[in-house]
């Protein structure tokens, strides 16, 4: 069974899909570990962010790898911590944004999906990468609360500098960002993790 969880940054994704893997027993994919790899592989290496062919080439060759305690690596390189960096949120959207890039990503999102029951976390898994998904969330949050949780990942940082990146990155994320319409929208503003969880889990009870 495939569980898919999208929606926007900061609305409570990668929290909301770690636990309720961990809770029903299933796999967790981070799809944006994927591209964040990549791009952290791009940066590495020097490929140009706007070159789609090369970006493409360099995704095909270099599988990203997730570690049983959830360490992502790629060519050989545990990035767990480095894809986190304000440099790749910045970079991220560029390299996502190619068509070509995307057919990589996909195909081997649907092969990891296909190995076993899952939760797969992203933006556009219940449109694109598994529209049969059995169970698919789409989370939202109001947009002081988003920002808030980043400020609460980002020691130090400027509230109002997060919003404002939160907007940017929205605007810029929105074209490969989409909201299945059979999926169920989840407002995590005033939920706690356990509640989101608990609501989520029970749409999965309902179909099994
Ligand atoms: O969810 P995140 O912030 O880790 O995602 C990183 C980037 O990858 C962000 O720009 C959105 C993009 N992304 C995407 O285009 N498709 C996905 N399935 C997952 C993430």
């Amino acid at each position: 069974m495939i569980v898919a969880i999208d929606g926007p940054a900061g609305a409570g994704k990668s929290s909301v899909a770690r636990a309720l893997a961990a809770r029903l027993g299933f796999k967790y994919l981070d799809t944006g570990a994927m591209y964040r790899a990549l791009t952290w592989l791009a940066l590495h290496e020097g490929v140009p962010l706007d070159d789609g062919p090369a970006l493409e080439a360099l995704a095909a060759a270099n599988p990203v790898g997730f570690g049983v305690d959830g360490g992502v690596s790629i060519a050989g390189r545990d990035v767990t911590r480095q894809i986190r960096e304000p440099e790749i949120d910045a970079a991220v959207p560029v390299v996502a944004r190619h068509p070509e890039v995307r057919v990589v990503m996909r195909e081997r999102q649907r092969e990891l999906g296909r190995s076993g029951d899952s939760v797969i976390e992203g933006r556009d898994i219940g449109v694109v990468v598994a529209p049969d998904a059995e169970v698919k969330v789409w989370l939202v949050a109001d947009p002081t609360v988003r920002a808030r949780r980043r400020h609460a990942e980002r020691e130090g940082a400027d509230p109002d500098e997060l919003a404002a990146e939160l907007r940017r990155r929205d605007e810029r994320d929105a074209v490969n960002t989409h909201q299945a319409p059979d999926a169920v929208e989840l407002d995590t503003t005033d939920l706690t993790l356990g509640e989101v969880v608990e609501r989520v889990a029970g749409l999965v009870a309902d179909v099994r």
